[in-house]
C-alpha cells in the first residue's frame, strides 16, 4: 500500500497569489480558473472560489480564522496583557489576517465564503466547517448566524484534550463543531456512519501554524466519503492536502499567507520523502 503511494508520489504546483487575468483563467470565461488538482493556491479565498466553476469540487473541509482576537473571554482578548495564555499562538492572529475583525463584518465575510463553496460542489458534495463556539459578554455566542440558510444537515461534537479558559463564571470548554453542510444527495461510505457525532481527537501541538486541524481528523473525514478532490480554503499549513495525499485523494489548497503555503509545500515534501524512507 505505501509502495503504490510512492509510485504515485503527489507533485505539488504552487500558485502565487493569481490575478485576474492571470494565464490560469480559462479564455473567454472570465468565472472558470483551471485549478490543477494537487495544488497551492497563495491567495483570497473568495477571489479564487469565484473563479472555480460551479459543481466542480467533491468535498470541502476548512477551518476559517474564528476572529478570536476580539474576544471578551478566553484570555484572547487584544486589550489584555496579562493572563495564562498571554503567549499563546493564536494571540498573535495569523501571519497575514489579524483575526479581529468586527463581529457583523466577520458574519457577513464567512457567509459569502459558505455561498460560494456550497456553488463549487457538486450536487453529492460537502462542506465539513469547523468552528468554535464561545462565551462573550457572559453569555454564548453560537454560529448560527454564519450557519443560518445553509444547508446544515449535522452537528459532529469534536472533544478536544482540555482547552483553556480559567473564567470561574462557566465550565471549561473542550469542544469545536464541525457543521456538515451537504447537498441532497450527499452520502457517507458504508459503516462511517458508526462512527457517530462526536469525536475525540487530541489537538495538534506539532505543527508551526498557530491553529492547525489534527491529520487524524481530516482522515477520518475523508476516508468517510468518496471524494476524488477536497478543497481547503482556508488551507493553513496544508493538513487538509496531506491528509488527502494518505487517502489517495486529491487536493486544492488556498491560503492567503505566503509563509503558510511555503509550510505547506514543505510539510508535503517532507511527508512524500518520509513515505520514500519507509518503504526503502
Ligand atoms: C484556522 S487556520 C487553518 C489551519 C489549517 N486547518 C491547518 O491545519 O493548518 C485559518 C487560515 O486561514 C487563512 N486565511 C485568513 N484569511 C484568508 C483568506 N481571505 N483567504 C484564504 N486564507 C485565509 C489564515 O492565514 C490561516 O492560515
Amino acid at each position: 500500500m505505501i509502495a503504490k503511494l510512492i509510485k504515485k508520489k503527489t507533485k505539488v504546483k504552487t500558485k502565487y497569489a493569481p490575478k485576474i487575468k492571470d494565464k490560469i483563467f480559462v479564455k473567454d470565461s472570465p468565472r472558470l480558473l483551471e485549478v490543477e488538482p494537487n495544488s497551492i493556491i497563495c491567495g483570497d479565498c473568495i477571489e479564487i472560489m469565484k473563479k472555480m466553476p460551479s459543481g466542480s469540487i467533491d468535498l470541502i473541509i476548512t477551518s476559517p480564522p474564528y476572529n478570536l482576537k476580539n474576544s471578551t473571554g478566553n484570555g484572547m482578548n487584544v486589550n489584555t496583557k496579562s493572563g495564562k495564555w498571554a503567549t499563546a499562538a493564536l494571540r498573535n492572529g495569523y501571519s497575514n489576517h489579524d483575526d479581529s475583525m468586527p463581529h457583523q463584518k466577520y458574519v457577513e465575510w464567512q457567509r459569502q465564503c459558505l455561498e460560494e463553496m456550497v456553488r463549487i460542489i457538486k450536487d453529492d458534495g460537502a462542506i465539513f466547517y469547523n468552528h468554535k463556539r464561545r462565551v462573550q459578554n457572559g453569555l454564548l455566542q453560537d454560529r448560527e448566524d454564519i450557519v443560518s440558510g445553509f444547508p446544515v444537515r449535522q452537528i459532529i461534537i469534536w472533544k478536544r484534550k482540555g482547552g483553556f479558559n480559567f473564567n470561574p463564571g462557566y465550565f471549561l470548554p473542550t469542544y469545536e463543531v464541525i457543521y456538515l453542510i451537504a447537498k441532497p444527495k450527499f452520502k457517507l461510505l458504508p459503516k462511517a456512519n458508526a462512527y457517530g457525532d462526536v469525536w475525540e481527537f487530541a489537538q495538534e501541538m506539532k505543527n508551526p501554524h498557530p491553529a492547525p486541524f489534527p491529520v487524524s481528523l481530516i482522515d477520518r473525514i475523508i476516508s468517510s466519503t468518496n471524494a476524488e478532490i477536497v478543497l481547503d480554503p482556508f488551507a493553513g499549513s496544508g493538513t487538509t492536502a496531506i491528509s488527502a495525499i494518505k487517502n489517495k485523494r486529491k487536493f486544492i489548497c488556498i491560503e492567503l499567507s505566503i509563509e503558510y503555503c511555503k509550510m505547506s509545500e514543505k510539510r508535503i515534501r517532507e511527508f512524500n520523502m518520509q513515505q520514500e524512507l519507509i518503504s526503502s
